[in-house]
């Protein structure tokens, strides 16, 4: 079980024996019992500057998903290894967008005349492939943290961008950013011959979405909102913008995990907080902020499954392995895509 004194003691023992060979960065998702063992904790914009910040230690243990330690594989040095403790730990997200699919739609678009007119803009939640992809074609990464600073980058380059794979980071940046109209986007289909778009709708558009969601952002609603502001007098609706545009407009704040972070710590006291959020986060917050009233926006939203795969057992694991000098789960992305994926992920790290 999570909360056993023997592993706690294992993973302490063993993360103690590696000393400074090992740096073990935590997404904010992460369960508890794996989150007191990072040495760092951060959203995925933060990790991903961070990933590279000791150089000294030969291992990186990554507790987050597969497409998190697969940029930590790229930006670390070539004498790191990253260590995933559990392989299973993807993300559906990243799922919803193969390289395959992604080559097709771009065949639409030179179909269409229009490719030279496109960036390509990658959430951070995708395949090593795909950043390769859009490092090849002149694009760039971005996080829920810098979206909007990475498609005005976009913009000052071309006058379309395409966004992978998450259509409601890419809608909610648009229209509440940048100033675009709902009909300003359109949601291209990789399952529909053209997108499922009629003829001329990629010509129109400036913001080519993918038809790709977050499966746990994406389950709070609209009646979710709704509902606590109607319970909880004087509420503040707080969530991430992985969440449906619906959802965002009615909220009051919108932001990254490492923002939703700030916002309830900067909060006064007595104050009360739904977070649209994961749960792990939500749960920490709110114990972390007992004189303040947080709670989750909607009981019927789960945990992050696959966030949640990482547990103890799989870092003692990990860390046991590696204090033998064992390498177990390692993520290692081939050098040609590494160097693609970076130059899109160097450019969102350069943006201003
Ligand atoms: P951030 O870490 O950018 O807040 O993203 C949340 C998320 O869903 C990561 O998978
Ligand atoms: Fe992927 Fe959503 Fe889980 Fe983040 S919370 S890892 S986007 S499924």
């Amino acid at each position: 079980p999570a909360s056993d004194p023997d592993l706690v003691e294992r993973a302490r023992a063993a993360k103690a024996a590696l000393g400074d060979r090992v740096f073990v960065l935590g997404h904010h998702y992460q369960r508890d019992e794996v989150i007191q063992f990072a040495d760092v904790t951060g959203d995925s914009f933060k990790l991903a500057r961070l990933a590279a910040d000791r150089p000294e230690a030969p291992y990186v243990v990554f507790c987050g998903v597969h497409f998190m330690a697969e940029s930590a594989d790229i930006l670390t040095a070539d004498h790191q290894q990253v260590v995933l403790p559990d392989l299973a730990a993807g993300c559906s997200m990243a799922d919803m967008a193969t390289f395959d699919q992604v080559e097709e739609c771009w065949e639409a678009l030179e179909d269409a005349g229009i490719a030279d007119d496109v960036v390509p803009v990658t959430y951070m939640n995708s395949s090593a492939d795909i950043k390769a992809f859009v490092g090849r074609h002149g694009g760039v990464v971005c996080t829920s943290s810098n979206a909007k600073r990475a498609l005005d980058w976009a913009y000052a380059r071309g006058s379309k961008v395409l966004f992978l794979p998450d259509q409601h980071l890419g809608r909610n940046t648009a229209v509440l950013e940048l100033g675009f109209a709902l009909e300003d986007c359109v949601v291209y289909n990789p399952h529909r011959p053209n997108g499922g778009l009629p003829d001329g709708a990629l010509r129109d558009a400036r913001m080519i979405l993918w038809r790709g969601h977050c499966s746990v952002h994406g389950r709070f609603s609209l009646d979710s909102v709704n509902d606590v502001r109607a319970r909880v007098p004087g509420v503040n609706v707080l969530v991430h913008p992985e969440c449906k545009h619906e959802v965002v407009t009615a909220a009051d704040l919108i932001g990254s995990t490492e923002f939703i972070i700030k916002a309830i710590e900067e909060a006064p006291a007595g104050s009360s907080w739904a977070v649209g959020t994961e749960l792990n986060l939500v749960r920490r917050l709110a114990n972390a902020h007992p004189d303040k009233n947080v709670m989750f926006l909607d009981k019927t939203v789960c945990f992050c499954s696959t966030m949640n795969r990482i547990d103890l057992p799989h870092l003692v694991l990990s860390l046991e392995s590696l204090a033998r000098g064992e390498v177990v789960n390692r993520i290692e992305v081939d050098p040609e895509t590494a160097h693609y994926a970076r130059a899109a992920l160097d450019r969102m790290l350069a943006l201003p």
